[in-house]
């Protein structure tokens, strides 16, 4: 009979060999350009650390972020600029649902090492993404002309505020942060939603909530997300929502997405 199990345990060589065969498989099933841009990274490179990137938990909360954007500002979303993107792979998920219409993701990352993957990720959509290398504190952002700015790595910089103020007044943003306090590469985590209410000081909440699907997202990863159009004042969510946390259609807190 032919022995269909590796005949000893796998090098990591090999559970590479095998993870890009699996992937094609998988691109070639679904026939989804997110899953063949997944595929050739594995291909391309094999140093990128995919499996952190695209674990449960990561898609969870891009599709979360997802979600989000759709419910608040609809199909629309114009030109996107996106902080932190490390891989692409919120851009790709954007791109990847027929529900939006986006004109073009720039995806800006301190780190030189992941513009590559990004882009591969994202080859399905090449003439409407780009990757780039820069820390997102020196960027002109009036220049950039976004319709709506991304940054769901706010756990990553030492101060948000600081960033936020050089944004156009009235530009739409969201944001992404989490309480995930043990990862040492995360300098800026919030224990809860009001806690990164209070760090952004955003003007307007459009959508201001804490998932609590804790199946996918155990106490120490969740998420708190908010998006709004404009930014700086004081007391963000009260001015529109004195109720805020009794009011699910608003700023609701622990509302299901
Ligand atoms: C681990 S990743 C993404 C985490 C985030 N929760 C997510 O899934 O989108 C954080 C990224 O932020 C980037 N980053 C950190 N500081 C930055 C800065 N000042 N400007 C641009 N990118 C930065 C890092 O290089 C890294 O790729």
């Amino acid at each position: 009979m032919t022995n269909t199990l590796f005949p000893s345990p796998p090098s990591a060589a090999d559970w590479r060999e095998s993870a890009f065969d699996l992937m094609r498989g998988v691109a070639a099933y679904s026939g989804s350009p997110l899953m063949s841009g997944l595929a050739a990274v594995l291909g391309k490179h094999p140093e990128a650390d995919l499996g952190n990137a695209f674990n449960h938990k990561q898609v969870g909360s891009k599709m979360w972020a997802r979600d989000a954007l759709h419910e608040t500002l609809g199909r629309s979303l114009g030109k996107i600029v996106l902080l932190g993107g490390w891989y692409g792979i919120l851009a790709a998920i954007l791109f990847d649902d027929s529900s939006f219409d986006i004109d073009h993701i720039a995806s800006y990352d301190i780190d030189p090492a992941v513009g590559s993957v990004a882009e591969t990720l994202n080859q399905a959509w090449a003439d409407r993404f780009s990757a780039l290398t820069a820390d997102m504190y020196a960027l002109d952002y009036a220049a950039l002309g976004a319709d709506l700015v991304i940054n769901t790595s706010c756990e990553h910089i030492a101060d948000l505020s600081a960033w936020l103020a050089l944004l156009p007044r009235g530009v739409r943003v969201m944001l992404q942060s989490n309480d995930y306090f043990s990862e040492p590469t995360h300098i800026n985590c919030v224990p809860n939603l009001d806690a990164f209410a209070a760090q952004a000081k955003l003007s307007r909440l459009d959508f201001f909530r804490q998932p609590e699907d804790e199946e996918i997202h155990p106490v120490h990863a969740d998420r708190v997300g908010l998006i709004n159009r404009g930014r700086r004042g004081s007391q963000p969510c009260a001015r529109r929502h004195p109720g805020r946390g009794r009011d699910p259609a608003g700023c609701g807190r622990r509302v299901q997405p």
